[in-house]
């Protein structure tokens, strides 16, 4: 696991978009996981432009969900889908047979889970899995107590998720339950990167990477990932020794 600290939000969104950038370079088929949520906005948007500046192909990359608010549709600007449709796949010109994202609508949602569970192992592991922390040390929505041997699945989000999930929409919405890859694709993920930023993820970060390794705190799980970059600006890297 290497751990690297930036001076500040935008530097931390420059050098994650070029690792991004540089993930499709060298493989324009790659299979590509990227969270929603507010921490890796400023990434998309360097992503975006960079992209069109150097002239980067992204039309053969695929992309997979990492989660969604079960009950959600894709058409709600709270959605994963909708955040990433507006940040990437549209400024990109993502097709959309190569977007493969969790219908968290579907009245099946194990079927849907093994659907993206299928699509995954048809296409290959996960080229590059950019995950953001929250602040209990899920991962996508794996709470804790998650048993991290699992593929996708579906499951009760910590009252802590559902409340902090509110700032993503424009009126309160119920979101008891989450669809998400499970710990298990993110440790066979080639490259994974946590990405986090500001204050108010320092302490998390701190147990994440300082403290043991358990299900109880996620993301402290990439400690023993075999390729796994931590990116931080000043402020998450705060309370690191
Ligand atoms: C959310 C999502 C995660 C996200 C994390 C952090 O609940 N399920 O995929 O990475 O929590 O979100 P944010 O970047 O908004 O702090």
């Amino acid at each position: 696991m290497h751990t690297i600290v930036y001076d500040n939000p935008d530097q931390l969104a420059r050098s994650t978009a070029e690792k991004i950038i540089g993930t499709v370079e060298h493989n324009p088929n790659a299979l590509l996981c990227l969270a929603g949520g507010e921490t890796p906005r400023l990434t998309y948007r360097y992503t975006a432009a960079i992209a069109k500046d150097k002239g980067i192909d992204f039309s053969a990359v695929q992309f997979v969900s990492l989660d969604e608010w079960i009950g959600v549709s894709t058409s709600n600007t709270g959605s994963c889908y909708y955040f990433l449709q507006q940040m990437l796949f549209a400024p990109l010109d993502i097709p959309s047979a190569n977007i493969h994202f969790f219908d968290a609508c579907a009245v099946d949602l194990d079927a849907e889970c093994k659907r993206i569970d299928n699509i995954i192992g048809q296409l290959k592991d996960i080229d590059l899995m950019l995950v953001g922390i929250g602040m209990n040390g899920h991962i996508g929505f794996n709470e804790p107590g998650v048993a991290v041997d699992q593929a996708a699945h579906t499951t009760v989000l910590d009252i802590s998720t559902q409340q902090v999930g509110q700032k993503y929409f424009l009126e309160n919405t119920a979101l008891q339950k989450g669809i998400t890859l499970g710990m298990a694709q993110f440790m066979q993920a080639q490259t994974a990167i946590l990405l986090a930023s500001g204050i108010t993820k320092a302490a998390i970060i701190k147990k994440a990477l300082e403290e043991e390794i358990t299900n109880a705190v996620p993301a402290s799980f990439i400690q023993k990932h075999g390729n796994a970059f931590v990116m931080l600006d000043m402020a998450a890297a705060s309370l690191l020794q």
